[in-house]
């Protein structure tokens, strides 16, 4: 491994900081949601907004070279009338400051989900009034923070916002709307090249990139058929975003998929090609947690349905989107989380590889981990298998690098354990437990101990011994055959 190589971790906003209505913070549209229908919030999450200190200290001991962090746009907005808050921008610098102090490399997300409420009341992503809002909240961090910071990113996953706001509906504004999702879609892209343009017309020092909710997508058997649903769902689940960001403009089958679809492309406008076509990112972001398997449409009307409580059994998330493909949930001898995600370490490698022979930009594992219910209660909090799965995806990318693929960081997910949306503080994520009943008191899982041994010795404790079923066909050797 490089010596620059950046290991690290990774938390969000409104998932760690909590002091929601401190210091002149104003609601964002998770608080106005998640107290309208009395569901588990982050109003208090892990406190970071009061803990940071410790919880940088922690990253420092471990060897954590970098830390991924976004900042909440209403802490340092308040209105529309774009009134800025002084405490909220101080607090972003005293952060910035300590990781700085602590040989820490920010990586800022400009925005990872929290909306405020004041844009969202005005349509939020489906109003293009948001762009402008956006690019006015870039402006402010890039004055306040550009000198300090080298990384950013512009959004955290847009397609888990869209599609879990717009078209599952799991997510606020919590609608199922087809028409909606690709408009949300295409304001966002287009919010991404404007932060971008911005960015670059600056020249500061550093890099702008996207993050995204990578699902390497794999078929289950090599037909025509499969072929085919497998480039649809490859423009559904990845191509809108990285093509976009990277490429400069969106697949045109996709565009052409979606207007068979019904769906009205009217919200594009004819000068935003220029947009996208010249504000390219310098970097992307995957947050890799598992591959896609796909399998052709069979019929019957779309179904999105997702286990979002980890109780709900294994197999119950059912993925069917009408006339494009279905997703398989449930393949033979595979294993599962609680909540239906699949470990499969060997996706992480071949995305890597797919990716970067696609769009060869430098790459940032921007997300990586494992969700489980724990008794951080206990004295000693063995994660055993935390450490098995953040190893084998570790040794993915590390034979991804061997072979050619700029790599550049690692961040684990979660710096400590946080508020996992709809999945609520029961789903930890953490190198560092949180016991949230216990006024959010720290302790080391096993994981940090063994993560400082890797960061110490630049990967070279990692060794993995997992064998890989390589029965299904992949989107790359799809890709290679120049499909
Ligand atoms: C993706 C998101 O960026 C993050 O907010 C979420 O909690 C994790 N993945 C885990 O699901």
């Amino acid at each position: 491994m490089k010596k620059d190589f950046l290991w690290g971790s990774a938390t969000a906003s409104y998932q760690c900081e909590g002091a929601w209505n401190e210091d002149g913070r104003t609601p964002s549209l998770w608080d106005v949601y998640l107290h309208e229908n009395n569901l588990e919030n982050g109003d208090v999450a892990s406190d970071f907004y009061h803990r940071y200190r410790e919880d940088i200290t922690l990253m420092k001991e471990c060897g954590q070279k970098t830390y991924r962090f976004s900042i909440s746009w209403n802490r340092i907005i308040t209105d529309l009338q774009g009134t800025l808050n002084p405490k909220g921008i101080k607090f972003y610098h005293d952060v910035i400051d300590e990781c700085l102090k602590a040989g820490i490399e920010p990586l800022i997300t400009i925005f990872h989900w929290d909306l405020p409420d004041y844009l969202e009341k005005l349509g939020g992503w489906l109003n293009r009034e948001t762009i402008t809002h956006y690019v006015d909240y870039c402006r402010v961090l890039f004055a306040e923070y550009g000198a300090k910071v080298k990384l950013w990113a512009t959004f955290n996953e847009p397609r888990y916002y869209v599609f879990s706001g717009y078209f599952i509906g799991n997510y606020p504004p919590g609608l199922n709307d087809a028409q909606k999702t690709a408009q949300a879609a295409y304001n966002m892209m287009l919010a991404n090249a404007r932060a971008v343009e911005l960015y670059h017309s600056l020249h500061l020092s550093g890099q702008i990139g996207v993050v995204h909710s990578y699902g390497p997508i794999y078929g289950i058997d090599d037909t025509p058929a499969t072929r085919q649903a497998m480039r649809d769902a490859d423009n559904y689940y990845n191509n809108w975003i990285l093509d976009t960001a990277i490429l400069g403009y969106f697949p045109e089958d996709l565009l052409t998929k979606l207007s068979s679809s019904g769906i009205k492309l009217d919200f594009i406008e004819p000068n935003d090609r220029a947009v996208f076509e010249k504000n390219t990112v310098d970097f992307i972001g995957l947050n890799y947690y598992a591959r896609v398997m796909i399998a052709p449409y069979q019929g019957g009307e779309t179904i999105l349905k997702i286990n979002n409580s980890g109780k709900a059994g294994k197999g119950t998330s059912k993925i069917v989107v009408k006339d494009w493909f279905e997703q398989i949930f449930d393949l033979p001898d595979t294993e599962y989380t609680d909540w239906d995600t699949e470990i499969y370490p060997q996706g992480l490698y071949d995305g890597i590889m797919m990716a970067y022979e696609k769009y060869q930009v430098p790459i940032y594992i921007t997300e990586n981990g494992v969700g489980a219910y724990e008794d951080v209660t206990k004295e000693e909090i063995n994660d055993d298998f935390r450490i098995s799965y953040l190893s084998e995806h570790i040794d993915a990318i590390m034979r991804s690098i061997k072979d050619g693929a700029d790599v550049r960081g690692y961040y684990v997910w979660s710096t400590m354990d946080l508020y996992s949306w709809k999945n609520g503080t029961e789903k930890r994520y953490g190198l560092v437990a949180v016991d949230f009943e216990n006024g959010c008191q720290r302790k080391k899982k096993a994981s940090y101990y063994w993560y400082q041994k890797v960061c110490q010795t630049n990967g070279a404790v990692i060794e993995s011994k997992r064998e890989y079923n390589k029965n299904y066909l992949s989107m790359w050797d799809l890709n290679k055959e120049g499909l």
